[in-house]
């Protein structure tokens, strides 16, 4: 199985360029096939969508591979998010993508995206909010200084 997988891989990344990679990626797995793989030796995890096969990466993982074994074969999402990692967290995550959750092959967005989201509706709710406000208090104050050395100027 995991041999003619990655020839297929390896087919696709020869014949296709470019385009082949995210294909490759966009297989569908199930919940019930995710769940086989749940110990130290096997271990995949889902991250907003994506199913990442960690098996390799555990011993490297700075948290230790225990808080990961332990919810191994299912959805980490909320337990990824909870520990805010990193950037630089979230990009290792990358190459062990497999695939995309079953139901989630439209919305998947892994681990590297939600991050990015919430930092630009953060900056468009509260930024873009204040940035409208301030050209019109500066344009009114203009106006009321103008308005006083205009009625100034005319009194003398
Ligand atoms: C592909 C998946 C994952 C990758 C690539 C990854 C990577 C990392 C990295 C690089 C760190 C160091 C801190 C940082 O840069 O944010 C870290 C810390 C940590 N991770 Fe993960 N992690 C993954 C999944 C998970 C999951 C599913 C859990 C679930 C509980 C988890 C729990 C932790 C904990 C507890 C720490 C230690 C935080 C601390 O000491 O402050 N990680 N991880």
């Amino acid at each position: 199985m995991g041999e003619t997988d990655a020839q297929q891989q390896q087919q696709q990344q020869q014949e296709g360029g470019a385009a082949a990679p995210p294909a490759a990626k966009q297989r569908v797995i199930s919940k019930e096939e995710m769940a086989k793989h749940n110990t130290e030796d096997d271990c995949w995890i889902a991250v907003h969508g994506k199913v990442y096969d960690i098996t390799k990466f555990l011993p490297d993982h700075p948290g230790g591979p225990e808080v990961i074994t332990n919810i191994a074969g299912q959805d980490t999402s909320e337990e990824f998010e909870e520990i805010g990692h990193s950037d630089s967290a979230r990009h290792q995550a990358v190459p062990y993508e497999i695939g995309v959750l079953e139901g989630h092959e439209e919305t998947a967005t892994g681990c590297v995206v939600p991050k990015d989201e919430k930092a630009k509706k953060a900056a468009s709710s509260g930024g873009g909010g204040m940035s409208g406000i301030i050209p019109l208090i500066l344009v009114a104050i203009i106006a009321i200084l103008t308005y006083f050395i205009i009625a100034r100027q005319s009194t003398t």
